[in-house]
């Protein structure tokens, strides 16, 4: 089984109509910077009262007592997702982790923004999936709970990296959406099957009409 959670990459108004549309399903909503700020915070509490899970999504990269202390601070929001970057370091990663309560906490390797030319500019000699393998499973011994991957990605990881992790994978291609600018997606199906735990979908649900509607069909499809 795999759980969905749906990037509300949108503005506030779209996104209260959206937490409104999908009321009593089971579901993550992940808050990014654009929103949070812009909604001064409020979205947070419209989810959390409609008694959906919270992913908070700000990537923290910073020093380690910087990182802890915004863990702190997820974690009083009622989080029950959020991220960091696992080339924070091993210090920054062990900081997080103090703050953990209810929160999963879970590790950015390399953005699929950064390509391998990218690691050969920055005289990384790694291959770009050994060096993803590479950060994941630091991140994972160091005690995080999972990983941010794709879905082509995902099957690597999960066969190379000993400990149990989560899995939250964004990157899903479901039907047709107007600017697509990712290359590199899978479907729902597949994710799943490769061993997905939380698919990440944003353009392509959030402005659909029938929204509950193909909601609750992907509900089904997951949770065969
Ligand atoms: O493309 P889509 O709108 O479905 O993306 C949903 C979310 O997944 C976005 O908020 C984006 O931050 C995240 N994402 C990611 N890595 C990718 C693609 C998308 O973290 N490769």
């Amino acid at each position: 089984m795999a759980e969905l959670c749906i990037a509300l990459d949108t503005d506030k108004e779209r996104a209260k109509e959206i937490i409104e549309e999908l009321k009593g399903l089971n579901l993550f909503f992940k808050v990014g910077p654009y929103l949070y700020f812009s909604s001064r915070g409020e979205i947070v509490d419209r989810i959390n009262d409609n008694g959906y899970k919270l992913f908070i999504d700000f990537k923290f990269h910073d020093i380690p007592n910087t990182v802890r202390l915004a863990i702190r601070s997820v974690e009083e929001m009622g989080a029950d997702l959020t991220t960091i970057h696992i080339l924070g370091g091993k210090e920054m990663i062990e900081e997080a982790i103090k703050e953990r309560r209810k929160t999963k906490i879970v590790g950015v390797t390399l953005l699929t923004s950064h390509n391998e030319n990218f690691l050969r500019n920055m005289g990384v000699a790694y291959d770009l999936k050994e060096y993803v393998l590479k950060l994941a499973d630091a991140g994972i011994s160091l005690g995080l709970d999972g990983i941010v991957c794709s879905g082509r990605e995902v099957k690597y990881l999960k066969e190379n990296i000993k400990k149990p992790f989560i899995a939250v994978v964004p990157g899903i291609s479901y039907g047709e959406v107007a600017g697509e600018d990712q290359k590199r997606t899978v479907s729902i199906e597949e994710a799943k099957v490769k061993g997905a735990d939380i698919i990440v979908m944003g353009r392509s649900l959030i402005n659909r009409r029938n929204l509950r509607k193909e909601v609750m069909k992907i509900l089904e499809i997951l949770e065969l």
